[in-house]
């Protein structure tokens, strides 16, 4: 147990400054002309930015200053669809910019980088799931936005963590038993709050697996007013110790709405940004991933939202590069199960 790193818990209760999470470095003046090349190609291109909540703040900045937006992943796929332009650029992750292409097949869709993957995603290789979906012929097979488009095209639902225990309540009251993919901590928080009979497949995110229970109970007790904000993604017994659990938006508000003065966040630290721009007010406390049994690999930052930067996002906008391109095959049978979710009420 010798590469075990310990770190005493009470070293990851900071206060957070907004935009200080793993920012990358810019001088002032190399931000202030990426800021501006950026602004004007977007124009140029007839491009909207689209950003998720984890990526750098200073691209969350521009995606708000120029009519974009940021969001969790199904608002994501919704604004894409429903603003006018004819680029969408999608600063997240690789299931981000493939759903907004299947959602979006008349536009062009490009990304910062295409390396910037998910763990979930790559656990969930289409053939093997195939294989297992073959395998279950009876179970309605749902699967998470954080997928392939190959996997989407096999499901007969998608959810994000938005909308997951709305849609298997509903079809747990139809009476279908379930084949999930591939989240197995938000499988195991589906399952128990709907009482689902659900087949869970073994997969997980490297950033919420890591949030270590014993460790979040030693910081409680060393903050006892903070609220704990947790992503379904951590596991239960992270989850256990929760005040809300909720997707990425959830969270978020939860800061704005508690009375709390402190809280506890068990998700990405890029929604620090995000969290101290509308509550600047509050105390946020990275949920800690060290403790027992820690390797602390991700810390607490997804390794492939943190490949976005305004660097490679002006560099893509300039040469109209990194163009998501499905399969027609695919994106049609992949699209079903996608507006499904879309028109849930
Ligand atoms: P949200 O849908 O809550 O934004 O989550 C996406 C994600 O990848 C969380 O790790
Ligand atoms: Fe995937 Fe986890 Fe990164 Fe979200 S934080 S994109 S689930 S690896």
């Amino acid at each position: 147990m010798n590469n075990v790193k310990t770190i005493p818990v009470q070293s990851t209760a900071e206060l957070l400054a907004p935009g200080s999470i793993d920012a990358p470095t810019y001088s002032v003046k190399e931000k202030a002309a990426l800021s501006e090349k950026i602004k004007r190609l977007l124009k140029e291109q007839d491009a909207v930015l689209v950003a998720h909540y984890y990526v750098d703040g200073e691209i969350q900045i521009l995606a708000e200053e120029t009519g974009g937006t940021v969001a969790d992943s199904l608002e994501m796929a919704r604004f894409g669809s429903q603003h006018p332009a004819s680029t969408l650029v999608v600063a997240g992750v690789r299931f981000m910019g493939e759903t907004a292409k299947i959602l979006n097949p008349e536009k062009t869709v490009i990304m910062p980088t295409l390396e910037a993957e998910c763990s979930l995603d790559i656990s969930a290789p289409i053939d093997k799931f195939s294989a297992y979906c073959d395998q279950h012929p009876d179970r309605t097979v749902v699967v998470y936005a954080n997928t392939s488009a190959a996997v989407k095209a096999r499901a007969d639902w998608v959810v994000t963590s938005s909308n997951a225990v709305a849609i298997v309540t509903h079809l747990h009251a139809q009476g279908e038993k379930i084949l999930w993919a591939p989240d197995k901590h938000l499988g195991r928080y589906i399952e128990q709050q709907t009482g689902a009979d659900m087949l869970i497949w073994d997969g997980a995110c490297v950033v919420h697996e890591a949030f270590k229970a014993d460790a979040l109970e030693n910081l409680k007790k060393h903050n006892p007013q903070a609220a704990v904000l947790v992503h379904p993604e951590s596991p239960e017994d992270v989850i256990a110790q929760a005040d809300v659990v909720g997707s990425t938006t959830r969270l978020i508000k939860a800061v704005t709405e508690l009375p709390n003065k402190q809280f506890i966040v068990a998700t990405d630290n890029g929604i620090f940004h995000k969290m101290k721009s509308m509550a600047g007010d509050k105390q946020l406390i990275e949920a800690p991933t060290a403790g027992v049994g820690a390797t602390c690999e991700s810390c607490a930052h997804c390794p492939w939202m943190a490949m976005n930067s305004l660097r490679n996002l002006a560099d893509t906008l300039e040469q109209m590069k990194n163009e998501i391109v499905i399969d027609e095959d695919i994106r049609i049978k992949a699209i079903q199960p996608l507006e499904r979710m879309l028109s849930f009420k």
